[in-house]
């Protein structure tokens, strides 16, 4: 079980695990101390409701060597784990902790708020930056420094604002891994900048080049041109580095998709995000990977509603006939979609039961009419699987992705921070 839910705070930059005074106040920095807004989450302790997500750190653990058996090739790329948006709802100190302990060799995370949640969760594994965005002023880069962050960069004034930070702390170099942009059109240095980012990097030895990389807008499409098209652009770019003397260790490109479909864009280290909590980004690419989180809750209150009668919000639901409904204390504040509305269905007993009515912010209604012998304090599964004493039901993020329109990413990353994270070690 995660011990780091701290509650919110707008913290100075803490002191590290010993108590004693952060890296970068030792540094004296003389920029104060730098203000990071922690993210909340209820903490298990706090769980009196008893909705919560349980999070299989196996599964985890079994996604990860699946992933490394796919990488099955001459040359094997590392696994960088994408723990962005707290690991995909799953929780990112406990996720970040197992997979260091399961021997991943490096993480990536959007924010640099996400990096220092995990360096002061004790991780140690190297973390990549990925969203490049470090504040307008010097706190930023100083972040990166003290907690030995790997900075993404994409435009020649980061560079340059870098390099001041390195020489101003005192530090020998600083490595960075840049983005270009190949085809996503959203972040990284575009074919007309390079020439100016090049010739920073170039002009800058405190700024040293490990990582070269790029993104892939549709590696989970059904054709691969646009992603072999963003490929060669990526090798012509390395080219032009090399015409700068810039050598990069390191370069990478893979998504999930990627990884799994395209070995050509496995290059030395692949990112897969989605693919660790069980989720194949295209149907079928990956049969052996297992789910990791569960989200469940229990029946708090039922009632038997005449035919006739409507329910909830807008009355949107009426019984056809004589029927029980059961009220559950899960809603679209905890991350289960309104879209569900009269649509979605949760597991009681092992077998599933229509939502019937509006989803509420705090609590929704299931008919269960047809799962005989409901009753308050049966467990109610919205998303995993349920044995009980009907059966054995499951319900996928992939299925409620279809049924709301989204897609399994954003039905993970919904899942909100008011629902406890409850780790299992089977
Ligand atoms: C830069 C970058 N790399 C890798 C990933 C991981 O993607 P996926 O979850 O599809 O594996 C993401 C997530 O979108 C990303 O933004």
């Amino acid at each position: 079980m995660s011990a780091s839910h701290a509650p919110t705070e707008l913290s100075s930059t803490p002191p590290d695990r010993n108590g004693t005074a952060s890296p970068l106040e030792a540094l004296g920095s003389g920029a104060g101390p730098v203000r990071v807004l922690r993210p909340r989450r209820a903490a298990p302790a706090d769980a009196v409701r008893p909705t919560r997500a349980e999070v299989n750190l196996a599964h985890l653990r079994h996604n990860l060597r699946v992933l490394e058996r796919a990488l099955n090739g001459v040359k094997r790329p590392q696994i960088w784990g994408v723990l962005k948006a707290d690991a995909y709802g799953h929780g990112a100190p406990a996720v970040a902790r197992t997979l260091e302990r399961a021997g991943i060799p490096g993480l990536g995370v959007a924010l640099l708020e996400e990096a220092i949640e995990l360096r002061d969760a004790g991780i140690r594994l190297p973390i990549l930056v990925m969203g490049g965005y470090y504040g307008p002023r010097r706190e930023g880069f100083e972040e990166i420094i003290a907690r030995d962050l790997v900075p993404v960069v994409y435009d020649a004034g980061q560079i340059e604002r870098l390099a001041n930070v390195v020489r101003l702390e005192q530090r020998d170099r600083v490595g960075v891994h840049l983005k270009v942009d190949t085809g996503m059109g959203r972040l990284g240095a575009t074919s007309s900048e390079l020439e100016a980012v090049f010739a920073m990097l170039a002009k800058h030895p405190e700024v040293r080049l490990d990582g070269l990389m790029t993104h892939l807008a549709c590696a989970d499409a059904d054709d691969l041109g646009v992603t072999i098209e963003q490929m060669r652009r990526f090798e012509e770019i390395e080219q032009r580095a090399k015409s700068f003397g810039l050598t990069p260790r390191v370069r990478h490109a893979s998504n999930s998709a990627a990884m799994l479909r395209l070995p050509a864009a496995w290059l030395d280290i692949v990112r897969p995000g989605v693919a660790l909590f069980g989720i194949s980004p295209r149907a079928g690419l990956a049969p052996d990977l297992k789910p990791v989180i569960r989200v469940r809750s229990e029946v708090v209150a039922l009632r038997t509603i005449a035919k006739g009668d409507s329910i909830g919000y807008g009355h949107t639901w009426q019984a056809s006939r004589e029927s029980v409904v059961a009220t559950v204390p899960m809603g679209y504040a905890d991350g289960l979609s309104r879209q569900l509305s009269n649509r979605g269905a949760a597991l009681v007993r092992g077998q599933r039961a229509p939502i019937a009515g509006a989803v509420s912010m705090d609590l929704t209604m299931l008919d269960v009419t047809d799962v005989p012998g409901a009753r308050v304090g049966d467990e109610v599964v919205f998303l995993g699987t349920q044995d009980g004493p009907l059966g054995r039901a499951t319900i996928s993020v992939e299925e409620i992705a279809a049924l709301t329109g989204t897609i399994a990413w954003e039905v993970l990353t919904s899942i909100s921070r008011r629902v406890p994270r409850f780790y299992r070690e089977p």
